[in-house]
């Protein structure tokens, strides 16, 4: 099967990897929109029109068979209406707030996603749904995409903004921060450092994969060497270039190592 994942940049390729060695066996798309990326500091109107322009591209030119947006930020605005759309399953990434919530329902959550996703009204539904507790704290991080994108992962510029962006919460107090935004997993290194030792980390990359198999009715395989073809796509465009491959596989080598950390 064609499995198309979409992102505004770089942050999918921290599902794609997973994704790619649990169904070996299948066909990968991959789609990321690097001409406009970020989405999540941009209108929301602004951002419709570039999601249903990239998934015209992934299901009526490329022939996508199901569609995982790996981007909370374009599930948040656009998820339901592509799924009115198209006959496809369209599966959207949503911050991790049940599983946070499931894992420890006493101490105080901190979910971190963009903007757009943080002032999203689907957000707010499903704090609403599960936080009875009213233990979830809302923490947007407006500049992480763009240090993601120039590959600035590591740096004392990451770390301040960071550390300052941190500031305000009770740390000890949360059992873990809910990386609502595929980018965020890039920093990892760094936000284990600035984390006390007593938080964890929380993503719903594992959870949507599960999902993408249920919807499609391929099991998936425990992960393993072997990584099933992937096509790389920049706003539509074939990436063939040496540079813009080895810009993806740093990317992809980085993502999963960041997965390695707990
Ligand atoms: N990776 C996207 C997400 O999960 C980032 C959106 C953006 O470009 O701001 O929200």
């Amino acid at each position: 099967m064609r499995i198309a994942l979409f992102d505004s940049g770089l942050g999918g390729l921290t599902v794609l990897s997973h994704a790619r060695r649990v169904f070996p066996t299948e066909e990968f798309l991959f789609y990321a929109d690097r001409d406009h990326v970020p989405y999540g500091t941009k209108a929301v109107g602004e951002v419709r029109a570039y999601v249903r322009d990239a998934l015209h591209f992934l299901v009526e030119t490329q022939r996508a068979e199901a569609v995982l947006i790996a981007c909370n930020t374009a599930t948040s605005v656009a998820a339901d209406e592509m799924r009115r759309r198209y006959d496809v399953p369209i599966i959207g990434m949503e911050p991790a707030v049940k599983k946070a919530l499931d894992a420890d329902g006493r101490r105080r959550i901190l979910v971190a996603a963009t903007p757009i996703t943080v002032r999203g009204e689907k957000l707010r539904r499903l704090i609403e749904e599960y936080d009875k507790d009213g233990l979830i704290d809302l923490l947007a991080l407006p500049q992480l995409v763009e240090f993601a994108e120039r590959e600035e992962f590591v740096s004392p510029r990451v770390e301040a903004y960071l550390r300052d962006a941190l500031a305000p919460f009770a740390l000890e107090r949360c059992s873990t921060i809910v990386l609502g935004c595929t980018h965020f997993n890039y920093f990892k290194d760094t936000l284990r450092r600035l984390l006390p030792q007593t938080m964890g980390f929380t993503d719903g990359n594992e959870g949507t994969i599960e999902e993408l198999a249920r919807r499609i009715g391929i099991p998936s395989v425990p992960a393993g060497a072997e990584k099933a073809p992937c096509t790389f796509f920049d706003s539509g465009r074939l990436i063939t270039g040496t540079e813009a491959i080895a810009r993806l596989e740093r990317s992809i080598e980085r993502a999963e190592r960041m997965a390695q950390i707990r």
